[in-house]
């Protein structure tokens, strides 16, 4: 198709800018390197996250930076006799003589030939890079240290398959480029270590959360009411486990002519309620108003004093915007869930993760994952020293006769530690809170706790039957469960 002059012409074309010398050498450098890498990359050979960044966030803008520059310097290009092809001048010249024509053809052919290939290169890498950037492993794992609390929560949460951008990002434009926007200064905050510790929630830059949540969970396809159980471990010799069983109210928001009621009542759409907090947390609500459409609005207030009271360092502070309360307010650990020490061990305990038949286990670990360590590594070695230590003086023969038994204590003991606490960015017991309840007085009882009232004095309800109905707290056996279990049996 090309003779072997108009390969030459294109040879002087380029060399006759430095521009497209250095565009030049960067495509030819990079695109075999960027092909090859790619392709072993879509074959699901390569796993790491460093290859990932060097490959779609180095390498393709550098090398369509290397194309830009190309065509740039040809267009510049001076040399000799016919190489200041893209003049004006000599673009009129060669269009009016008809002999010439042909030979401009040909040179058209190469360059719209080889943009397009250039164009679909650069389109694949591109379209590479933007999933690249958007997959849990870049989010998660790149800034290794920085997200490894929440990487980790989240492999090991019911939404381990749900990629981080579908929560954090979304998909209508107006979200993203806020978050994209966010993200570059997250970048220059990591990469000049100047960012919180513990990362803060994100919540002014979260995608609003029925929409997040709503593209898996239908609001129509709402609950009834819903069994839940528990299992506890009691700090005693024999770990004496105990059951709680409670009748969760979920009830429906009133999506498609359904009565709101019960738990989801708070998301409906015929009526909203609407908070301001005083904190950056939201543990401090100092007004919540209930709006329905027709009817009055009812606000509850906190009184000054009882602000100060619930946290001593707010001093009047200044209340935040009014917030529409949506699902991430109760449910705002979905998927970075940090557990207590108690749930911690008790979740290994009931899996047989930590055989609960070693006496006395359960207090013992406690004991030792409370401390507070240097950095994971110590917490590893110092775990297992301080149980061994405990054991071959308590029970010295237990061990003797049974290490395996032993060892698998240690090891699910570690484990409940290194999934929960996370020295380095200072994540250690407690500091992430689940509003999904009411412990310590927070969560439900945020609102529900007889805080906040109207200026008549009523206040938001706080019946222990109003969520939820306890069948059993505590119990050895709860004969609840155990009629349960006669049915299913
Ligand atoms: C199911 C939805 C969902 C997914 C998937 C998800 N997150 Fe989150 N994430 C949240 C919510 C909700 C919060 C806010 C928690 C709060 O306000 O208390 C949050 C908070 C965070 C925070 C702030 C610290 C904190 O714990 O509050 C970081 C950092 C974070 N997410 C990183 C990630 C990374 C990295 C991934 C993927 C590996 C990811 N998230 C996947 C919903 C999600
Ligand atoms: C991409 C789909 C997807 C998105 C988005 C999503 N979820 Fe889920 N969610 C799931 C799936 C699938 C499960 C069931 C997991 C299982 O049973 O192991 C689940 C489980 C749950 C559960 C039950 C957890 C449990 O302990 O059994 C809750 C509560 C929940 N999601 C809330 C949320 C909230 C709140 C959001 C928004 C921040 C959200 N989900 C976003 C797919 C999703
Ligand atoms: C007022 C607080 C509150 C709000 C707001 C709320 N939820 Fe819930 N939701 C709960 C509680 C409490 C439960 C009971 C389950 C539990 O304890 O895990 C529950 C249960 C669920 C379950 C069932 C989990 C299971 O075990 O099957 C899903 C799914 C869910 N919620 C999703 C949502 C979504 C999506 C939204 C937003 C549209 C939302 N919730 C809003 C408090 C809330
Ligand atoms: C931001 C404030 C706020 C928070 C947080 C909150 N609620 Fe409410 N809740 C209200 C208001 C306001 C009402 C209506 C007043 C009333 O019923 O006393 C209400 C009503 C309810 C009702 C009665 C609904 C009906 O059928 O009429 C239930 C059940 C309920 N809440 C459960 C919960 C649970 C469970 C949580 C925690 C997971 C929670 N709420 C957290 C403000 C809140
Ligand atoms: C506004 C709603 C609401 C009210 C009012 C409420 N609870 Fe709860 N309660 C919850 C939720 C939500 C949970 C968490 C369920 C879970 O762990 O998934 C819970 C859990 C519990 C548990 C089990 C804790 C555990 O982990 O074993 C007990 C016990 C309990 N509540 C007792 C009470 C008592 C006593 C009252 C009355 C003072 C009360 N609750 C009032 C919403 C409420």
């Amino acid at each position: 198709m090309f003779s072997l002059n108009s390969y030459k012409k294109i040879g002087n074309l380029i060399s006759g800018s430095k521009i497209s010398v250095i565009g030049a050498s960067l495509v030819s450098i990079l695109l075999p390197v960027l092909a090859i890498s790619i392709f072993f990359d879509s074959l699901g050979l390569i796993d790491n996250p460093y290859f990932g960044f060097l490959l779609y966030v180095v390498m393709t803008p550098l090398l369509t930076l290397g194309i830009v520059l190309l065509f740039v310097g040809s267009f510049f290009s001076r040399g000799r006799e016919e190489l200041g092809t893209f003049t004006v001048e000599y673009l009129k010249e060669q269009f009016t003589r008809p002999g010439r024509y042909a030979r401009v053809r040909k040179f058209l052919n190469f360059t719209v030939a080889i943009t397009l290939f250039l164009v679909f290169v650069v389109g694949i890498a591109s379209y590479s890079s933007f999933q690249y950037t958007s997959s849990p492993s870049f989010c998660g794992q790149f800034c290794h240290d920085v997200m490894q609390p929440q990487y980790t929560a989240f492999k090991n949460s019911p939404h381990s398959t749900v990629p981080c951008v579908d929560c954090h990002l979304g998909k209508d434009a107006d979200w993203a480029e806020r978050s994209r926007f966010t993200g570059v200064k997250q970048l220059f905050a990591v990469a000049t270590n100047s960012y919180p510790k513990p990362i803060l929630s994100p919540i002014e830059h979260l995608r609003p959360g029925r929409k997040t949540c709503e593209q898996c969970h239908l609001p129509d396809k709402f609950h009834g009411s819903r069994l839940y159980t528990k299992n506890r471990f009691l700090p005693d010799e024999k770990n004496t486990k105990v059951g709680t069983a409670i009748l969760m109210k979920v009830g429906s928001g009133d999506i498609q002519g359904n009565m709101a009621h019960g738990i989801h009542w708070h998301v409906s759409e015929n009526q909203q309620v609407l908070y301001r907090a005083a904190d950056h947390e939201r543990e401090i609500i100092t007004e919540v108003r209930q709006v329905e459409k027709g009817k009055k609005d009812i606000i509850y207030t906190m009184a000054a004093d009882d602000e100060e009271k619930v946290n001593p360092n707010a001093g009047g502070a200044e209340s935040g915007e009014l917030r529409k309360m949506d699902c991430i307010d109760c449910h705002n650990r979905p998927t970075h869930i940090f557990l207590s020490a108690e749930e911690a061990l008790d979740q290994k305990l009931s899996a047989n993760i930590i055989p609960p038949y070693l006496p006395f286990i359960k207090r013992q670990a406690l004991a030792a994952i409370k401390k507070k360590y240097d950095s994971r590594e110590v917490a590893r070695v110092e775990i297992s020293r301080d149980l061994q230590n405990w054991y071959s003086t308590n029970y010295p023969e237990l061990i003797l006769n049974n290490p395996s038994l032993f060892e698998r204590a240690v090891q699910g003991t570690v484990q409940a530690y290194e999934e929960n606490v996370f020295p380095k960015m200072d994540v250690e017991w407690g500091v992430y809170k689940n509003f999904l309840g009411h412990t310590d007085g927070s969560g439900c009882f945020r609102c529900h706790g007889k805080l906040q009232e109207t200026q008549s004095g009523r206040i938001i309800s706080s019946d222990c039957n109003l969520c939820h109905v306890i069948l059993a707290e505590n119990e050895e056996q709860p004969e609840i469960i155990k009629s349960l279990q006669e049915v299913i049996d």
